[in-house]
């Protein structure tokens, strides 16, 4: 049977390359701890402040602003609690959007929680959220604004170098989670107004459970959130993921050397999924930007079906899709990013994403539309919601 994995935003298998890179970070000598002073420690720390440098070239920082951590999760819990924390006697009001990852959301409502002042925005029916809503929001008391580059479930691209700007006009901190951007499209610190984002490796062919922080120097930002040593020049103690961080550094690496070529290629593919399921089989609507959403992503509602009926019927064909976020996929509740952009209930949960990838070819596209449309046939004739 064919063997088709579509669920890149979810996560990605580990480049040869990366997996290489790591393996000689743990055999051999490459074992010593960046923080001991013999050769073992000092041949490790020059490794560690070359894949600093790599990462920090990747986004246009420096590389003194650049935070190892364990993920996208990590990253976006430390860069808001260490935002609210610093800012707390300036202010106590956060702006975010009702599309954030639950890293970014769930942290802001815990802040909500602890007496800190937050606006959640709506969005529009494509997932994107308004200049002018950001504008109209800020208060005297805002200290932070935290938008997502792209969102995870439906591709859609947010306006986020504009809202960066005006963040900037007025001395807000603006936090931006690029963990699906990154190694897609363009994602330079400059260019967005960038004063915190969060990166995670295995969303770009690297490791799991490593990521970045960026931290743009001068801003005022709380040190470590765990109580430890003195690594990552106090921002993050512990010691460092050595063979995480040089297979992440080699993933930014090639994910920067590759993305103009491979975006374009995934777009064609993109865009033949996205016509060859509206085209060709009915109720079934594109969710998400039409034009401004990532290059390899597409997500649809099937209407009177379950995606997870879908899911399971592609797995029988060798296919691995997803329905909405791989965090959220366990759980009844609606998507609360389908929500947000009106989706009713019922319909929210008939839906797909179909995320491309490297090794995904034209003649896997072709397969899975050759397959689905009897999937959603058969489901449809068995379903009671549709008569
Ligand atoms: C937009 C976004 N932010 C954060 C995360 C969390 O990253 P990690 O899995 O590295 O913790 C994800 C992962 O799905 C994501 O899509």
């Amino acid at each position: 049977m064919r063997s088709i994995y579509f669920d890149h935003s979810g996560t990605t298998p580990v480049h040869p390359a990366v997996a290489e890179e790591m393996y000689r970070f743990l055999t051999g000598d490459n074992f010593g701890n960046p923080s001991s002073i013999h050769r073992y420690g000092l041949q490790i720390r020059k490794k560690l402040a070359e894949a600093r440098e790599k990462v920090a070239q990747a986004l246009g920082a420096d590389a003194g602003e650049i935070v190892f951590t364990s993920g996208g999760t990590e990253s976006d819990n430390m860069a808001i609690h260490g935002a609210a924390q610093a800012n707390k006697n300036k202010g106590n009001h956060i702006i975010t959007s009702a599309v954030e990852h639950h890293a970014v959301l769930n942290t802001v409502k815990a802040l909500g929680k602890a007496g800190f002042d937050i606006t959640i925005l709506p969005v529009d029916q494509y997932g994107m959220v308004s200049v002018d809503d950001v504008a109209a929001a800020i208060t005297d008391k805002t200290i932070l604004i935290t938008i997502m580059h792209a969102n995870n479930e439906v591709g859609t691209i947010m306006p986020a170098a504009e809202i960066g700007r005006l963040a900037r006009e007025r001395k807000i901190i603006f936090h931006v989670d690029a963990v699906q951007s990154f190694g897609k499209i363009p994602v330079n610190v400059e260019d967005l107004g960038a004063d915190l984002l969060s990166l995670s490796g295995h969303k770009i062919y690297g490791p799991k459970g490593v990521g970045v922080l960026y931290i743009r120097k001068g801003i005022r930002w709380r040190q470590s959130l765990f109580h430890g040593g003195a690594q990552e020049r106090l921002r993050r103690a512990g010691t460092e993921n050595i063979p995480g961080i040089m297979g992440l550094a080699r993933a930014v690496e090639l994910a920067v050397e590759n993305r103009d070529n491979e975006s374009a290629r995934l777009m064609g593919l993109r865009d033949k999924v996205i016509r060859g399921l509206t085209g060709s089989i009915e109720d079934v609507i594109l969710t998400g930007h039409p034009t401004r959403r990532l290059p390899n992503h597409t997500s649809f509602l099937f209407k009177y079906i379950e995606g997870e009926s879908i899911l399971l019927s592609l797995d029988m064909k060798g296919i691995a899709a997803s329905t909405g976020s791989a965090c959220t996929s366990r759980s009844l509740e609606p998507s609360h990013v389908l929500t947000a952009i009106g989706t009713p209930p019922e319909e929210a949960h008939g839906s797909l994403r179909i995320t491309l990838g490297k090794d995904n070819t034209e003649e896997d596209v072709d397969y899975f539309l050759e397959v689905i449309k009897p999937i959603v046939e058969k489901l449809r004739d068995m379903s009671p919601l549709k008569d």
